[in-house]
This record gives C-alpha cells, sequence and structure tokens, in this order.
C-alpha cells in the first residue's frame, strides 16, 4: 500500500512505459477493405467515409500498392456490380469487378492477402443479403448463391473469403463447395457475431447496399445479446470457420473479449464504417485529435481480444506505428 506502492514508478519515462506495456499494435494486424467497381480510370472518394475511395481494378493496384509500403499485409474486397438483380448474379459472376480485381491483385502482388465479402446485398436490387420471397428473406435457397461466389472468389485466388450474410449454415455450405473443387486451402473467416447496427450507415452508401424495404434484424444479431454470440461462433467453428470475427467493434469490446477467453481461435473485428466516420468528422471539425484518438481506439479493440483487426484507417495507422 501507498506510500511504498507507487504505480506512478512505472510511468516515470517513455522508456518505462514501453517496458511494461500490455498491448501493442502491428501493421500486421490489420486489414484494409477496400471498395472496387467496374470500369477504368476511376477513383471517387466516398462521402460519407473521406479517404476512402470507389477503385476500377487499375486504380486500385496503385492504392494497395501503396498499402503494401505501409506495412498492409492483407486486403478485404468488397464489390459493386455493373448491374443489381434479384438473386445478385454478379456476385458469382468470375467476370465481375471483385474476381478481377482478386486476379489482378494476386498477380501484380503474390505475397498479399486478398480477402473477399461473400454477401448477396451489394448484388441485389432489394439491398438484402439474401433471395427474398414475399418481402421474407429465405435461408437454404439463399446458401447455394453464397457457396458459388465464393467459389468464384476462390476461382480468381482469393486466400480468404469472408461469409458476412448471416444465414444458418452457410460456413458449412461454403466449406463443402470450397472442398468439393479443390480449394480446400482456402481460408474461411466467418463475419460470425455480426449485428444488426446502425454502425454500418456509411457502408450503405460505400457498397450501394441499403435494404430496400424492411431492415436486417430477421438475420443479423440483436444488439442486446451477448451470449448469443458465443452460439454462433460456436456453430460457424463447428461448420468449419478457421477465423471468426465480430462486429462492429467498439461498442462490442464485452463481446470480443468474452468470445478470445471462451474459444483458442483466431478473432478478427471489424472496426466498422460508423466508427470510422464519427471519427472522421469529429476531427475535421477540429474537436478530437484524429491521430491519437485512431490508435486509442484500434489499441482498445486488441486489448480487447481482438487478433485481426479490420480498419479503414489500415494505411494511416500502419504508418504511424513505423
Ligand atoms: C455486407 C456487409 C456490411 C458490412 C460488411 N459487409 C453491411 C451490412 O451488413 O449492412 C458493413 C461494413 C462497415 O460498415 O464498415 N453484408
Amino acid at each position: 500500500m501507498f506510500p511504498v506502492s507507487r504505480p506512478r514508478r512505472l510511468r516515470r519515462s517513455a522508456a518505462i512505459r514501453e517496458l511494461v506495456r500490455e498491448t501493442s499494435l502491428d501493421p500486421g494486424d490489420f486489414v484494409y477493405p477496400l471498395f472496387v467497381r467496374p470500369g477504368r480510370g476511376i477513383k471517387d472518394e466516398i462521402s460519407a467515409m473521406p479517404g476512402n475511395y470507389h477503385f476500377s481494378v487499375d486504380r486500385l493496384i496503385e492504392e494497395v500498392g501503396r498499402a503494401m509500403e505501409d506495412g498492409i499485409l492483407s486486403v478485404l474486397l468488397f464489390g459493386l456490380p455493373e448491374r443489381k438483380d434479384e438473386v445478385g448474379s454478379e456476385a458469382y459472376d468470375d467476370d465481375a469487378a471483385v474476381q478481377s480485381a482478386v486476379r489482378s491483385l494476386k498477380e501484380h502482388y503474390p505475397d498479399l492477402i486478398v480477402m473477399t465479402d461473400v454477401c448477396l446485398c451489394e448484388y441485389t436490387s432489394h439491398g438484402h443479403c439474401g433471395v427474398v420471397d414475399e418481402g421474407r428473406v429465405l435461408n437454404d435457397p439463399t446458401l447455394k448463391l453464397l457457396a458459388a461466389a465464393a467459389l468464384s472468389q476462390a476461382r480468381a485466388g482469393a486466400d480468404i473469403v469472408a461469409p458476412s450474410d448471416m444465414m444458418d449454415g452457410r460456413v458449412g455450405a461454403i466449406r463443402e463447395a470450397l472442398d468439393g473443387a479443390g480449394h480446400s486451402d482456402v481460408v474461411i473467416m466467418s463475419y460470425a457475431a455480426k449485428y444488426a447496427s446502425a454502425f454500418y450507415g456509411p457502408f450503405r452508401e460505400a457498397a450501394d447496399s441499403a435494404p430496400q424495404f424492411g431492415d436486417r434484424f430477421s438475420y443479423q444479431m440483436d444488439p442486446a445479446n451477448a451470449d448469443e454470440a458465443l452460439r454462433e461462433i460456436g456453430m460457424d467453428l463447428d461448420e468449419g470457420a478457421d477465423i471468426v470475427m465480430v462486429k462492429p467493434a467498439l461498442a462490442y469490446l464485452d463481446v470480443i473479449r468474452n468470445v478470445k477467453e471462451s474459444y483458442a481461435v483466431p478473432l478478427a473485428a471489424y472496426n466498422v464504417s460508423g466508427e470510422y466516420s464519427m471519427l472522421a468528422a469529429a476531427a475535421e471539425k477540429g474537436w478530437i485529435d484524429r491521430e491519437r484518438t485512431m490508435l486509442e481506439i484500434l489499441t482498445a479493440i486488441k486489448r480487447a481480444g481482438a487478433d485481426i483487426i479490420l480498419t479503414y484507417h489500415a494505411r494511416e495507422a500502419a504508418r504511424l506505428l513505423r
């Protein structure tokens, strides 16, 4: 007890603080999400997410090259289709933007880890993550389409496929389809505990994926539930998920911690669009220090138990850590 115990002794200098620091960030922890669309020469800023862009494949290659110079090892691709339809056909079209981007990225940067989002909402005219019938999002008929999307991405060369739709049984369906086609090395990173969150607001502009009717509460999780996340994670692991994810991150640090304590598996957390945009907006107004706040948030997500952080700050944070 005081005066013998003085916690301030270990805070006296930057060097001592570094010596006893419990959590540190590494650029290798980050996954950089990127949006790719058809066309050439396109780099259009996403207004709700300043500093993020819609890229055509040629411009995407440049951006990823710069990100790798900053120390980024992994990217996650979202696609915007030429045309949307009821069943999200471009999600499983080998010549769509994401598939072309994967092929081109692997050609330019063989060591880059290329992850792809597996979902239908960017590709469907109704904006839901599954097949819709009479206003309901159908589970089982959606599984075939998700498996086809993952398979098409694997054929293009994706290292990791990341299903974000929250249909029941999709990890098993995707694993079976991949293994059946000789892609047993392709990793599945499952958005296992994905909440129906208002923090995805800016992403829906970025991916043009807002549901045209209703909401996602019949498939994404209720933000009030924590135990349910453990059940969801357990099921996805049983179905063959290699990496599991909690999403969003900042308002769900307790869930991240619970999962880390319950399962000895690689755990990812998604620092989502709304988390990014809140910080960007407050910093733009001069109300908050962007860099310090960003590193504090990312450190908190890691401290809670995340091994991998998907973040739109990836490049910026990686540069600061060098
Ligand atoms: C697609 C998907 C979403 C996000 C990732 N994949 C949106 C949603 O479910 O509505 C959100 C990412 C973000 O907000 O940064 N299902």
